[in-house]
């Protein structure tokens, strides 16, 4: 079977009714990132982080998949394909996708502040004191800014095995994600789908369909499975 590795960003979320990052004027919800997605703005004020992704979490719970998950999850049918997500939502998962990397952590579990393989599926609201089995408090297990993306190990690899690479609703400016498209090898077909008009990467064989992810992803998959 032929590898497709897809790498998608907020934008493929948008049309299940989540907010894309960028287009909020760096704003996220209302929030200053730096407050609500960042180590220092932990340690400032924890119960406004917690109570921030506390209401993510609720949104994400009332979201569904959209037709761009769906198709991606019928691409499996003849492809052996893999999903490296900048999202932190379950959308590609309850789509159906099997194979899903989440860079930047996931909305819907909670982690450990000392001990960080100490990792649990987290459904309700966090609140301080809600601790790990060893009795530290935990934290969302999100990937904020200044830190480490330790999935990077992961996805490298996957990318650079790619017999087709495809790029959806990621403005492409957040590191070291939107490098992943560097380790694709010259000859791979390299497909992008946005609906806004973006500066594209200077790559080989690369296109781009300037389309939402909905109506982009759905010919995409039709074309791919006629293959
Ligand atoms: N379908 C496809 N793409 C869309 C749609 C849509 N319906 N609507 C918007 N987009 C595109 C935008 O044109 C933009 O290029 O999705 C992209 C969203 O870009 P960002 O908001 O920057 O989101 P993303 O690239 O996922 O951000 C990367 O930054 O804030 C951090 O950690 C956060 O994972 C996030 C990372």
């Amino acid at each position: 079977m032929k590898k497709v590795v897809v790498l998608t960003g907020a934008g493929i979320s948008a049309e299940s009714g989540l907010k894309t990052f960028r287009d909020s004027n760096g704003l996220w919800e209302e929030h200053r990132i730096e407050d609500v997605a960042s180590p220092e703005g932990w340690y400032r004020n924890k119960e406004l982080v917690l109570d921030f992704y506390n209401q993510r979490r609720k949104q994400l719970l009332a979201c569904n998949p959209n037709r761009a998950h769906f198709a991606l999850a019928e691409l499996e049918q003849m492809y052996d394909v893999s999903i490296i997500t900048q999202n932190v939502d379950n959308l590609h998962e309850a789509g159906g996708s099997t194979h899903v990397v989440h860079l930047h952590g996931e909305l819907l579990k909670a982690r450990s502040t000392e001990y960080e393989e100490l990792i649990y599926d987290w459904q309700k609201d966090m609140v301080i004191g809600d601790t790990c089995e060893r009795g530290a408090q935990l934290r969302p297990h999100i990937v904020w800014f200044g830190e480490a993306v330790p999935k990077m190990d992961e996805a490298i690899p996957l990318v650079r095995q790619a017999d087709i690479f495809i790029v959806i609703g990621t403005s492409m400016v957040v590191y070291p994600a939107a490098g992943l498209i560097n380790y694709t090898s010259y000859e791979t077909p390299k497909w992008l789908i946005d609906p806004n008009d973006m500066p594209l990467p200077r790559i080989p064989n690369l296109k781009f369909i300037n389309e939402k992810a909905t109506v982009g992803v759905d010919y995409l998959v039709k074309l791919l499975l006629q293959e």
